[in-house]
């Protein structure tokens, strides 16, 4: 990843560090555009209680002194903060790269508000496979039948004792093959994103973050 990039995701990170306040419960995400906004988040010195998306982003924030806990006794969270793969023009996000969309799914619909930061080569015209999955040990074999176009991901399981997949078919509409992948016994959870789901997008992009509109 070019210089520029991590600059572009560091720069989103930052302006959504901004975005917590003290006392707020925040979901944390996966990837390399959230291991900046630790560091951001706890420069911060907030009074905060958050829950992660990952091991590696539980042990990135305790490191840094970020109070991480259980997901298990928390109904709600103020806000919700994580990368993403593609982000496509009318609000439909793709995550998942690596593997934690699972999690990362959970933790976005119980936030308040779900913010996504990227670089600037993450918005894109339109979506495109592949669609990360989280599949099922138990039926594997025949989830993949059903499926149709899936490779299983050289990687090891999920912390849920997931198979981490790739659906690289058509993809069309995305709201349609969501509902076909979210329908297929085996699927425990893909990684389409709808616009309902997302409340604020920040891009890095050279020296600047720009906010993109999500259509209503
Ligand atoms: C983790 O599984 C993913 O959903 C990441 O949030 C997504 O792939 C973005 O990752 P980067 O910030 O590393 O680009």
């Amino acid at each position: 990843m070019s210089g520029s990039a991590d600059a572009e995701k560091q720069a989103a990170a930052e302006a959504a560090a901004e975005l917590a306040e003290d006392g707020m419960a925040v979901g944390l995400g996966t990837g390399s555009t959230v291991a900046f906004l630790l560091p951001a988040l706890a420069a911060r010195n907030l009074s905060i209680h958050c829950v992660a998306t990952s091991p590696a982003t539980e042990r990135q924030a305790v490191d840094l002194g970020i109070e991480v806990g259980p997901f298990d006794g928390i109904g709600r969270l103020d806000i919700a903060i994580d990368g993403a793969d593609q982000i496509a023009p009318d609000g439909w996000v793709i995550k998942g790269g690596g593997g934690a969309h699972f999690r990362e799914k959970i933790v976005a619909a119980a936030a308040d508000r779900f913010v996504v930061i990227a670089d600037s080569s993450k918005p894109v015209d339109s979506l495109t496979p592949p669609v990360p999955l989280e599949l099922a040990k138990f039926g594997l074999a025949a989830t993949l039948r059903e499926l149709g176009q899936v490779e299983l991901r050289d990687a090891p399981e999920s912390p849920d004792g997931g198979v981490i997949a790739d659906y690289g078919g058509p993809l069309g509409d995305p709201a349609e093959l969501a509902a076909r992948l979210a329908a297929t016994p085996g699927v425990v959870e893909h990684g389409m994103f709808p616009p309902e789901l997302v409340s604020a997008v920040l891009v890095g992009r050279g020296d600047t973050v720009e906010r993109l509109t999500i259509p209503a």
